[in-house]
């Protein structure tokens, strides 16, 4: 039957064949400049077909320790202490001398010094009354440790096993000087069988690796002569270019979850409104210039609105025209029935809300109520990277009793924070229809800025009298901007980027939040 082996596998064997002797595996790896683990998969190749095995055995591995590893680059303490006498060229001199002189500590200088006088480079005497050092040979060879430690500049660990007696006696000098570290190792010892070392490498078919097999392969039979190189399931795949949800819908759908968290239901309203709930219903005077045409696209299509019934829309009129039953003096004019009748695309979802509290009035509900709103609004605006013509309000109220500013900021706080946003901060503002009235604010980490959200407020009595909201029901309200949120969430710095579409952009959008 022929062999078949990967290129790689053939020319392990070759060079163990070359070297025709036991090699220790790790030793083998560094020659060959290949990882360890790839050999030894190249080595069970082997093995499989009966070609090489190898065998385990425990050595003692020594190292030099730290001292070891500076003498290797600075001599040892005697070749140091003679490089003194012989730069010098001092033949003798007092201990206490040669001691200032010696850059070494103390006791490092007497070890320096007895192994200069082992190694019969000098001798000592006290002949003329101080103890004196002599130079007393003429050459000063490499000595056998000296040569022996040179063995590390090439290998940084040597196996004990592996040394003949005059080496381990050198190993054992230096584990005297505590020069080495020992470590006890597992090694594997590669070898060739009988049949590996007979073997001729010509006869060895070179086995191929395919990542796949074709039924060509199947029919001929030459599927045998190839390998099935494993998938890699950790590379990337193609990208998928398929539907996605808008990432903007992907924010509107995580507000919707933070507000039903929190206890809230959704509301919807007409995009298609009546001046007198976008802005009679809110108190807003019918002169007021938010109301003109700079500001509000108003409708010739359908040309007039259907407006409630008949004793509310005489309670609005009154509280525009005295107060009626608020306790306020209203604004002091005739309030006119057809421009409440116009029709607009509503410029806030406040309208929204008072259509809630309409709806509150006219079914006699119970309190609680706690209504949210995430829905689309109009402006005659310049559009430029931070103003849209339509754009996005999430709006909310509370209708309960003894609700106050407090409670507004809890829920402020608490929605913000649900979204992300550890800091918020209200300010003093003014709305026509809310009294107090709050700017909402947000702290953004990543900029470290302080960012304005929305307004918030207590609807005014002139807003709540017509549905029948007196003390001590109160209702709180906010109106904030999505789009401001979703530039933070996705990092774009041009608001027109929600509604044009940048496909890159969106093609690198998680399909799923
Ligand atoms: N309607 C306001 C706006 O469009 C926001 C707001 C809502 C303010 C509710 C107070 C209360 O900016």
């Amino acid at each position: 039957m022929t062999v078949r082996l990967k290129k790689q596998v053939i020319d392990i064997l070759k060079v163990l064949q070359q070297k025709n002797k036991e090699l220790d595996a790790s030793d083998l790896a560094r020659e060959l400049n290949i990882d360890y683990i790839v050999l030894m998969s190249a080595v069970n190749d082997l093995k499989d077909v009966g070609l090489a095995d190898f065998r385990e055995e425990e050595v003692n591995q020594i190292s030099l320790n730290e001292e070891g590893l500076s003498y290797l680059k600075k001599g040892l303490p005697e070749r140091q202490l003679l490089q003194i006498l012989l730069k010098n060229d001092i033949k003798e001199i007092s201990i206490k001398e040669f001691v200032e002189k010696s850059p070494l500590p103390k006791p490092l200088f007497f070890v320096g010094l007895s192994n200069m006088k082992k190694n019969r480079w000098v001798a000592e005497s006290k002949a003329t009354g101080e103890t004196k050092i002599f130079v007393i040979a003429e050459e000063f060879p490499e000595t056998p440790l000296e040569k022996f430690l040179k063995n590390f500049e090439k290998k940084p660990t040597i196996n004990y096993q592996d040394l003949n007696q005059e080496e381990k006696n050198l190993v054992d000098t230096l584990n005297k000087r505590k020069l080495v570290n020992k470590l006890k190792k597992t090694r594997r010892m590669i070898f060739l069988t009988e049949k590996g070392k007979a073997i001729n490498i010509k006869d060895i078919k070179e086995l191929k690796q395919v990542s796949k097999i074709t039924s060509d392969m199947i029919i001929r039979g030459t599927w045998k002569e190839y390998e099935l190189k494993p998938f890699n399931v950790t590379i990337p795949g193609p990208s998928l270019k398929a539907g996605k949800t808008h990432p903007l819908i992907n924010l509107i759908n995580e507000i919707r979850e933070v507000f039903l968290s929190m206890g809230f239901t959704e509301i919807r309203g007409p995009i298609v409104e009546s001046a007198f709930f976008n802005f009679d219903a809110l108190f807003q005077p019918q002169d007021h210039p938010a109301r003109e045409l700079h500001d509000t696209f108003y409708l010739n299509n359908p040309k007039t609105a259907k407006l409630p019934s008949r004793d509310r829309v005489l309670a609005v009129k009154t509280t525009h025209e005295n107060g009626g039953d608020s306790g306020s003096l209203g604004w002091q004019y005739e309030w006119s029935e057809e421009i409440a009748k116009k029709t607009l695309l509503r410029t806030h979802t406040t309208a929204t809300t008072i259509r809630r509290l309409a709806q509150f009035y006219e079914r006699n509900e119970k309190k609680p109520v706690k209504v949210f709103s995430v829905d689309r609004v109009f402006r005659n605006e310049k559009v430029d990277k931070s103003h849209l013509a339509e754009f996005t309000q999430i709006e909310g109220i509370v209708i309960d009793d003894n609700v106050t500013l407090c409670d507004l900021i809890g829920l402020l706080s608490e929605f913000y924070r649900k979204l992300g946003f550890k800091k918020i901060v209200t300010r003093p503002g003014f709305f026509p229809y809310t009294e107090p009235s709050m700017e909402v604010s947000v702290y953004f980490d990543k900029l470290g800025e302080w960012l304005e959200m929305g307004g918030s407020g207590i609807f005014r009595p002139e807003v709540t009298y017509p549905w029948g909201i007196k003390e001590p029901t109160r209702v709180l309200a906010w109106g904030q901007g999505l789009e401001r949120i979703a530039m933070l969430y996705y990092d774009r710095n041009d608001i027109r980027d929600f509604y044009i579409n940048p496909i890159k952009w969106l093609r690198n959008q998680a399909y799923i939040k």
